[in-house]
């Protein structure tokens, strides 16, 4: 396997049995004490997170309604499990990610809650008017953050080391918790029509939203409030983060681009290897202790 991208397009379509789809509702220790340039001491590398990361809370309830939604058109007691498993997993990212968003806010940052407001609402209007092609969102979505998690957890020195130690739990529980139940809106989504062609038209119009508007577009106010936006140095440096050969959204094109297969399946990629360390630490309880994270129950 390429250490860098993911492959295996022979391997078969299913996790290794070991697999479960596991909620942890945990707490962390993000708080106003923690540095504003929490990632590398970096402005333009936080807010690229700050901005992604900010769009969880409406994002993943608008995917959890996108498969709930279509529940009752599933028979299957084992993804009937996964679908509560998955809505579960999902509710905790949103909670603990509007926890950051209301930090955020607290610091000035005011632009990020007000685009949410507007998103929530598109979203909500979507699963309303479009529920099906609501579900083809989230399946491409769910296919973006499966392979983000791919890369943050499989080139740690890019994407998780240079975080500051209050945000490295959440990266890591949020990397392993989007492969644990990368097939299941998928697998939904099979059982409902599968159409390919909607499934391609939402993975085209995530994209853009996701490469092009979404993150260097809800980047610029943050970058503002912080009198960077117009240096010259912020951009020059910033840019091959993201776009660059070892590049946020360049390094995963391999990925990204199996998607666009008829017969592809999130299972493809078996990257269940990438989680196991952290199941088996979670399961021992030496993950809340090292990271110092509370439960929340
Ligand atoms: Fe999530
Ligand atoms: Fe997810």
């Amino acid at each position: 396997m390429n250490m860098n991208t993911a492959t295996a397009l022979d391997t078969p379509v299913a996790p290794p049995p070991e697999h479960s789809i596991l909620p942890r509702p945990v707490q962390f220790n993000i708080t106003d004490a923690t540095p504003r340039h929490w990632f590398a001491n970096d402005p333009f590398r936080t807010h690229f997170f700050n901005a992604l990361f900010t769009t969880f809370p409406p994002g993943e309830n608008f995917f959890v309604r996108s498969v709930v939604h279509y529940r009752d058109n599933i028979k299957d007691p084992v993804l009937l499990q996964q679908i509560n498993a998955f809505a579960g997993q999902e509710g905790t990212h949103a909670f603990s990610h509007q926890d950051h968003l209301d930090i955020l806010t607290r610091q000035g940052y005011t632009s990020l809650e007000r685009e949410n407001r507007f998103i929530d609402g598109f979203l909500k209007l979507t699963n309303k008017i479009a529920p099906k092609f609501a579900l083809a969102m989230t399946v491409a979505l769910e296919h973006f953050t499966a392979l983000l998690a791919h890369q943050s957890l499989m080139r740690k020195d890019l994407f998780y080391e240079p975080a500051h130690a209050d945000f490295k739990p959440l990266f890591e529980w949020h990397a392993a918790e989007e492969i644990e139940h990368k097939s299941v809106a998928f697998d939904v989504y099979q059982e409902v029509d599968g159409s390919y062609r909607r499934r391609i038209i939402a993975m085209v119009l995530s994209t853009f939203f996701m490469v092009v508007f979404l993150v260097p577009v809800r980047m610029s106010p943050l970058l503002y409030r912080d009198g960077v936006l117009f240096k010259w140095s912020t951009w020059r440096d910033g840019l091959p983060f993201l776009y660059g050969k070892q590049g946020k959204f360049r390094m995963p094109w391999d990925h990204y681009k199996q998607f666009y297969r008829r017969d592809f399946h999130p299972w493809d990629v078996q990257d269940f290897d990438l989680i196991k360390k952290f199941r088996e630490r979670y399961q021992s309880g030496e993950w809340q202790t090292e990271t110092q994270v509370k439960s929340q129950r």
